[in-house]
């Protein structure tokens, strides 16, 4: 199977430029937290990320791929960073990516080069019972499966999920067509791949709940495809039921729900409409990255294709929903971005969640630097003047480059955002250094600069 698209590059014997040059290392600029435990943050384009992580030795070490890449929207997306609570008041809005496809840039041909050869790299990475999930909507999805049925073969498909990602409401019900309302995360998998679909507890009409002889609520159903031999299996289990004319159906016992009602347990499927959008999750989940997905989905994905321990990596991290699900779930995580708006998202997101962090980025990328830093010290206490309203902001030191944080505070989503805290009581020796995030993704230093570090210069004590 080979999808072909005008002027296609990839696998064409013209490989992409990025694709032939010797992969470059990763340089890490800070380090928050235990590093032996730490996930990684890098900022830069996948494709050279995934050549650095592959020169690293990470080929076939990782259980499980996920990407949420652009769709081909042809849209820009805008972050938003609402200081007041979700609703009302000041919001910053920052450009955190383009989608943009048009003709003339290439078309779909041009994203399908886009995307192709990145996920080819991705693969590489997988172990022999890794899995990669691509999750797209109904623009790409169709395509991306011919594509990895070209990278990995027909065989290797194991699922294609439908996640309802939203009600039928608004716009897409008044539509003049069925409403669009759900995302596909096509799943393959290496030779050795498992899912671990999880149970969830689904609410039995309560005319269909019986009790056995012992008090056990259980609802039936007849034995469908059941071999005589699971029959009896299930018999010597006390999960048959017999009428009194003696037809024979299976028992599923019935367990309450946290709302206390009578409930089966059942196994997951494809279809996904039991996670709600992320505009129904708590606002403190919400960091106002724009096609952030819900934490629970991650969670889902990586707790039924990974161990604790696993490697899990994201190549399209954006807000670093990966990151935090696979933290929860104790993995560890490989993110990857190139808009300086996601990295700052993901480095604040981690980190509230008492996630060790090593922030890193390909060569030739940089986060833009946020001037006019202004710092206050009196003995042990630094206080942050300027930026006066910053994502996050750390006090540590700074070492060849590498920024070791001692301290962070990063500001709280919700209702009622928290800003962050502006005053640390930490020890300012030498090499002492500040460090601001900012919501437009730029960084900014303050420190007892050596001579000959230039991004040490922005600030001034007073
Ligand atoms: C749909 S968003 C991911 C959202 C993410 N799943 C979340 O929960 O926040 C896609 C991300 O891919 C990033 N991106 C686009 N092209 C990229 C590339 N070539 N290399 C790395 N990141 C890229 C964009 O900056 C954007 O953050």
């Amino acid at each position: 199977m080979r999808l072909t698209w005008p002027g296609r590059q990839w696998r064409e014997g013209d490989p992409a430029p990025t694709s032939i040059l010797p992969a470059k290392a990763l340089t890490t600029v800070e380090i928050a937290g235990d590093p032996g435990a730490a996930h990684r943050l890098v900022h830069g384009d996948g494709l050279d990320a995934i050549g650095a992580l592959e020169a690293e030795g990470l080929a076939g070490l990782v259980d499980l791929v996920y990407v949420d890449p652009p769709y081909a929207s042809d849209r820009d997306y805008v972050a938003e960073a609402r200081l007041d609570g979700p609703a009302d008041g000041r919001a910053r809005r920052t450009l955190a990516y383009e989608d943009r496809w048009s003709l003339e840039r290439g078309g779909v041909g041009a994203y399908l080069d886009m995307l192709a050869p990145r996920l080819d790299a991705l693969t590489r990475l997988l172990s022999p019972r890794g899995t990669i999930w691509v999750h797209l909507d109904w623009r790409a999805a169709y395509l991306v499966r011919a594509l990895l049925d070209e990278i990995l073969g027909r065989d290797a498909f194991l699922n294609e999920i439908v996640w309802r990602r939203a009600p039928n409401l608004g716009r897409q019900a008044a539509s003049a067509q069925f409403g669009r309302t759900l995302d596909t995360i096509v799943v393959y998998g290496r030779e050795q791949a498992t899912l671990r679909p999880p149970t969830r507890l689904e609410p039995i009409e309560p005319g269909a709940i019986r009790w056995d002889d012992e008090g056990r609520p259980f609802t039936s159903a007849p034995r469908g495809d059941y071999s005589d031999a699971s029959i009896a299996k299930l018999d010597a289990e006390g999960r048959i039921h017999r009428t009194k004319s003696g037809r024979v159906y299976i028992k599923y016992f019935l367990a309450k729900n946290a709302e206390g009602v009578l409930c089966r347990e059942r196994r997951v499927d494809a279809l996904w409409t039991d996670i709600a959008p992320l505009r129904h999750a708590a606002p403190s989940e919400r960091t106002g990255y724009p096609t952030q997905k819900p934490r629970a989905l991650l969670e889902r994905i990586v707790a039924c294709a990974t161990e604790p321990g696993s490697w899990v990596v994201d190549a399209f991290a954006g807000s670093g929903t990966t990151g935090v699900a696979a933290h929860a779930l104790g993995r560890r995580a490989i993110l990857v971005d190139r808009s300086p708006v996601a990295i700052a998202t993901a480095r604040a997101r981690l980190l509230r969640d008492d996630a060790p962090v090593r922030v890193e980025h390909t060569a030739g990328t940089r986060a833009p630097e946020a001037k006019g830093v202004k710092v206050q010290l009196e003995d042990d206490r630094v206080r942050l003047i300027q930026p006066a309203e910053p994502l996050a902001w750390a006090v540590g030191t700074e070492e060849r480059g590498v920024f070791r944080a001692a301290w962070h505070a990063e500001r709280v989503p919700g209702m009622k955002p928290v800003p962050a805290v502006l005053e640390a009581r930490v020890p300012c020796g030498p090499n002492f250094c500040v460090r601001v995030f900012c919501d437009d993704g730029s960084v900014g230093s303050w420190g007892r600069a050596r001579a000959g570090a230039p991004e040490l210069a922005g600030g001034a004590s007073t």
